[in-house]
C-alpha cells in the first residue's frame, strides 16, 4: 500500500493495516465457493432466453405441444435449481459477514478503549463498533452479490454480439452508459456520505455528554439552548443524508429506466433484423432478456452504491485505525517488580499533540517509599502519573520497575502490579465486589475484604443492604463523591500491587477518610510497595517520605519531605499550612 508511507508508523501499517485482510482471507476458501456459485448462477441466467429461443424458433414452427412440454419442464428445474443457488450464496455472504465481525469485535473493542489514550479521539470514539457493524451488514446484504454478477456482464455481452453484432453493440452500448453512470454515482455522492457520518458522530457525542451531564443541564437552563445546537446538527445531518439519498436515488432510477429502456431498444433492434431477414424471431425476444439479465447487477450495484462507499470508509477508517493501535504484541512473563520506580527523563505530551505537558522529570524511589507530587492546577501532575502507570506512553524518556520498561510486561500482568486512581473517579455498573476486585473472572474474597478494609470502607459497605453484593448503578450512581473516592482507592490496593498512584485521592475525604488513606499508604510502605500521591493538600502527605513539586510541566524540587516543604516554605512564606505549593507566577524559572 502506497499510502502507508505517508502516515507515522509506517511499520505498524503495513503489519497491522493487513489485519482487516487477514480477516477476510480467513473466508477465502467462502469466497472462492461464492464466486463459483455466482457462475453457475450466471450460466443458469441463460434459461429464460434460451427457453425462449426454443419456443420461437423450434415449438412454434414445429407446432409440439410434447416438446413445449418437455422444454417447461426443464427450464422449471433450471429455474428452481438457480433459485436455491441464489439462496445459498445468500447465505454464505451473511456468514462470511458475521465471521470478520466475530474474528476483530475483541480487537474492535481494544481498539475503542485504548483510543482515547493514544489519540486526540475524533468521532464519539464508538466508530470503530460503528463501521465494523456497517462492514458486516453490508457485506451480508444483497450489494456484494451484484459484484460477483458483474464479471459475467462480458459474458453476456458476447453472447448477444454472437446472436448479431448489431444487438451486440446496442446492449455493449447501454452497459458503458450504465457503468458511467455508476462512476457518477461515486464520485458525486461519496463527500456526503462522509460528512453524514461524520456529523452523526458528532450528534451522538453531543447526546451522549448531554446524558452524563443531565444535572447541570436541567439545574442551568442549559437544555434549551443545547437543544439549539442539537437541532442545527441534526438539520445537517439529515441536509448530508438526504444529498446522499438524492444522489443514489436518483441515479438508481436512471438506471433501472436506462436498462428498461434498453431492453426496448435491444427489442426494435431485433424486430429491425428479422423485418431485413438477418435474424430468427425467438432472437428478439432472447436477447432482451439476456440483455435485461446481463445489466440486472449494474442497477443493483448502483442502488447499492451508498452502502459500498459507506462500507469503503468504514474499511479504510478501521484500517487506519488498527494499524495506529496494533495489536499488543505476545510478551514473555516477567517475575513480579518488587524494588524500584525509576522515572528518567520523563516527558510526556498528551496523545497525538506535540505540546510538552511535562519535561525531563527525573527520580527514583526504592520499595518501602512513598512520593506526594504537589504543584499548581495545570502543573502537569496527572499527566506524569497517567505515565506512571502507562496510560499514556511518555513521548521521550522511560518508566522502569526494577530495571525493566514497563512496556516489557504483559499488559495483563502489568495490570497486577499496579494501582491507579484517577483523579476523576468512574466506577463500572456490576457490584460492589466486582469493582474492587476490578472485575477479575475469580475474584479473591480474601483480597476484596482486605482492600475494602485498608481503604476503611468495610463498615460502610456491609451496611449497605446487599453488602458487597450491592450493586451500584451506571458511573457508580449508588455512591457519593466520598464513597465513590474510597471504593476506587480500595480497587487500586486490590491485590497489593507494587506501584500504587493516587491522583488526589483525597479530593473528596473527609478527616476519617484521610486518616484511613494515611493508613493505607503506610501500609503498602510498610510490606515493600511504592506509593506516588498527587495531592493539593498538606494532610494526604502525612504518610510520605518524599515530595516532588512541579512547575509548568518541569520537576521544580525532588527530596526527603521535610527538605523540598521547608523549601517551598522559605520561598514563600506567605503560604498558610505545613507545605506550600509554589504558585506558577511567583517564583523564577
Ligand atoms: N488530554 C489532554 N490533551 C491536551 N492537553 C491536556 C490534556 N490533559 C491535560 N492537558 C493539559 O496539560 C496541562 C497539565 O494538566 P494536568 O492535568 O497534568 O495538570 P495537574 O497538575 O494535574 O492539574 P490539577 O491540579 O488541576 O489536577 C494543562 O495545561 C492541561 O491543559
Ligand atoms: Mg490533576
Amino acid at each position: 500500500m502506497p499510502e502507508a508511507s505517508q502516515t507515522n508508523h509506517p511499520p505498524a501499517t503495513n503489519l497491522a493495516g493487513s489485519e482487516l485482510r487477514a480477516a477476510l482471507a480467513t473466508c477465502r476458501s467462502a469466497l472462492i465457493g461464492i464466486a463459483l456459485f455466482s457462475g453457475l448462477i450466471n450460466l443458469l441466467g441463460l434459461t429464460g432466453s434460451l427457453f425462449m429461443l426454443e419456443v420461437y424458433d423450434r415449438v412454434l414452427p414445429s407446432r409440439s405441444v410434447p416438446t413445449l412440454v418437455g422444454l417447461a419442464v426443464i427450464t422449471a428445474l433450471l429455474f428452481t435449481f438457480q433459485g436455491i443457488l441464489e439462496l445459498i450464496r445468500g447465505r454464505m455472504l451473511v456468514r462470511i459477514g458475521n465471521q470478520i465481525d466475530w474474528r476483530l469485535s475483541e480487537r474492535v473493542y481494544d481498539l475503542v478503549v485504548r483510543l482515547p489514550l493514544r489519540t486526540r479521539g475524533s468521532g464519539d470514539g464508538l466508530q470503530p463498533i460503528r463501521d465494523l457493524d456497517t462492514i458486516r451488514s453490508v457485506l451480508s446484504g444483497s450489494g456484494p452479490a451484484a459484484l460477483f454478477d458483474l464479471p459475467w456482464l462480458p459474458f453476456y455481452l458476447a453472447i448477444c454480439f454472437a446472436f448479431h453484432p448489431l444487438i451486440g453493440c446496442t446492449a455493449l452500448g447501454g452497459a458503458l452508459l450504465l457503468v458511467i453512470l455508476t462512476l457518477l454515482t461515486d464520485r458525486l455522492s461519496r463527500r456526503s456520505v462522509l460528512k453524514a457520518s461524520n456529523l452523526a458522530a458528532t450528534r451522538n457525542r453531543m447526546a451522549d455528554a448531554s446524558r452524563r451531564n443531565a444535572e447541570v443541564l436541567v439545574s442551568m437552563g442549559m437544555s434549551a439552548r443545547l437543544l439549539v445546537r442539537w437541532r442545527q446538527l441534526g438539520v445537517a445531518y439529515r441536509e448530508q443524508q438526504k444529498t446522499a439519498s438524492d444522489i443514489s436515488g436518483g441515479f438508481g432510477v436512471t438506471g433501472r429506466i436506462l436498462r428498461m429502456m434498453l431492453q426496448s431498444a435491444v427489442l426494435g433492434v431485433g424486430a429491425y433484423l428479422v423485418i431485413h431477414q438477418e435474424a430468427s424471431g425467438g432472437i428478439i425476444i432472447a436477447s432482451s432478456i439476456l440483455t435485461g439479465r446481463a445489466l440486472a447487477p449494474v442497477d443493483l450495484a448502483i442502488g447499492n452504491w451508498k452502502n459500498f462507499i459507506a462500507a469503503r470508509q468504514s474499511w479504510q477508517r478501521l484500517e487506519k485505525l488498527l494499524s495506529l493501535l496494533p495489536a499488543p504484541a505476545a510478551r514473555l512473563p516477567m517475575p513480579a517488580p518488587t524494588r524500584t520506580l525509576l522515572v528518567e527523563k520523563v516527558s510526556v505530551t498528551a496523545p497525538e499533540s506535540e505540546k510538552l505537558l511535562v519535561a525531563d522529570v527525573n527520580f527514583f524511589l526504592k520499595a518501602g517509599s512513598a512520593l506526594g507530587i504537589v504543584g499548581a492546577s495545570g502543573s502537569g501532575k496527572s499527566s506524569l502519573v497517567r505515565a506512571l502507570v502507562g496510560a499514556w506512553l511518555p513521548s521521550r524518556g522511560v518508566v522502569r520497575l526494577d530495571g525493566a520498561s514497563l512496556d516489557q510486561w504483559p499488559a495483563e500482568a502489568l495490570g497486577n502490579h499496579i494501582g491507579y486512581l484517577p483523579q476523576d473517579v468512574e466506577l463500572f455498573e456490576g457490584s460492589i465486589a466486582d469493582n474492587i476486585a476490578r472485575f477479575a473472572n475469580e475474584p479473591s474474597m480474601d483480597s476484596i475484604l482486605a482492600a475494602a478494609n485498608a481503604a476503611g470502607i468495610h463498615h460502610l459497605i456491609v451496611s449497605l443492604p446487599d453488602g458487597y453484593n450491592t450493586q451500584i448503578g451506571e458511573q457508580g450512581t449508588l455512591l457519593s463523591a466520598g464513597q465513590k473516592q474510597r471504593l476506587a482507592l480500595a480497587r487500586t490496593l486490590y491485590g497489593d500491587p507494587f506501584l500504587i498512584v493516587l491522583d488526589e485521592p483525597n479530593s473528596n475525604l473527609d478527616a476519617e477518610g484521610e486518616e484511613a488513606l494515611t493508613r493505607a499508604i503506610l501500609g503498602v510502605r510498610a510490606r515493600g510497595g511504592i506509593v506516588v500521591i498527587v495531592a493539593h493538600r498538606s494532610n494526604a502527605l502525612a504518610a510520605v517520605d518524599f515530595v516532588m513539586s512541579m512547575q509548568n510541566g518541569r520537576q521544580h524540587a525532588f527530596g526527603p519531605k521535610e527538605e523540598v516543604l521547608s523549601m517551598a516554605a522559605r520561598r514563600d512564606p506567605a503560604l498558610p499550612g505545613p507545605f506550600k505549593v509554589v504558585p506558577q507566577t511567583a517564583t523564577s524559572t
